[in-house]
């Protein structure tokens, strides 16, 4: 398949809002979608980085049942479960009795979720309920393009390159939870080539992230921040980048490998922002 390159179907109809990375599915109503429809969607969240569908009114199981469709759901005890649903995390600012009812500042750097699974093929769902009008934009990055357009020098150099990724340096450098020296412990190197291919399509793509990274292979820790960091800032240059600007009833997909993407600030003094999240891992994984 060509980057640009989409297929149409009788079941769907379907727009660019970026060509050849995010695309918006027009007619799918997840509460009364027929097989078909739903066939056609597990191909297109399969074969594009991001995946737009607007105007749904779904409830939390619904949100569940689509998320199911698309992998293994990933239960999320340490940050902000929904009390029926552990597979949702809330991001949101609201409180209830002065207590926060979910995250309320996630991924505010450009990072990739998943980094420290073993296996990749990650997919993340976002689904906004209560949206800012301003701010709060979830910007997603082309991970692939970028890659493909470094001079094939660099490519080769970089193909040649293992980042090692822990989680309890994703948490301690943000603060998420306080962690106990035998949690840190139990938290395992992984190790990722900085380049990954696709196993959809084969492309190949930048897989770099502020959060998890730890170091680079064979390199002094300096130098391996340094080329992460001038890595992510090639990739999430605007010309690679999709901004999406929410609605209440916006469903967001996107494929983990093959982007980075980070959460925009809003006024939360403001506005209150409510959505929920759901990560979908391979259905081969345990
Ligand atoms: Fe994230």
């Amino acid at each position: 398949m060509t980057a640009t390159a989409i297929k149409t179907s009788p079941a769907l109809k379907t727009t660019w809002l970026k060509p050849g990375f995010a695309v918006e599915i027009l007619d799918i109503d997840f509460n009364t979608a027929t097989d078909e429809q739903l066939a056609e969607f597990d191909r297109l969240v399969n074969e594009t980085a991001v995946v737009v569908v607007r105007d749904q009114a779904l409830g939390a199981s619904r949100v569940m049942s689509v998320a199911g469709r698309m992998g293994r759901v990933s239960a999320q005890h340490r940050t902000g479960p929904h009390p029926d649903h552990p597979g949702i995390t809330i991001l949101s600012n609201k409180r209830v009795e002065g207590k926060l009812i979910g995250v309320p500042d996630a991924g505010r750097n450009w990072h990739t979720d998943g980094t420290t699974y073993e296996k990749l093929g990650l997919k993340t769902l976002l689904y906004g309920i209560e949206c800012p009008p301003v701010g709060a934009d979830t910007l997603i990055a082309d991970a692939a393009a970028a890659f493909e357009a470094l001079p094939e020098a660099r490519q080769r150099e970089l193909e040649a390159l293992t980042v090692v990724h822990n989680r309890a340096t994703l948490i301690q450098k943000y603060n998420r939870a306080a962690l106990s020296d035998s949690d840190a412990a139990k938290m395992v190197d992984v190790f990722h080539p900085i380049v990954v291919k696709s196993d959809i399509d084969g492309r190949k793509s930048l897989f770099v992230t502020n959060g998890s990274t730890k170091g680079v292979v064979g390199m002094p820790d300096e130098e391996a921040w340094a080329q992460v960091k001038g890595l992510i800032n090639h990739a999430t240059q605007e010309q690679f980048v999709y901004s999406h600007k929410w609605r209440a009833g916006d469903v967001l997909i996107w494929n983990d490998v093959g982007t980075l993407h980070l959460a925009s600030p809003f006024d939360e003094d403001k506005y209150e922002r409510l959505v929920y999240r759901v990560w979908v891992r391979p259905f081969a994984t345990n």
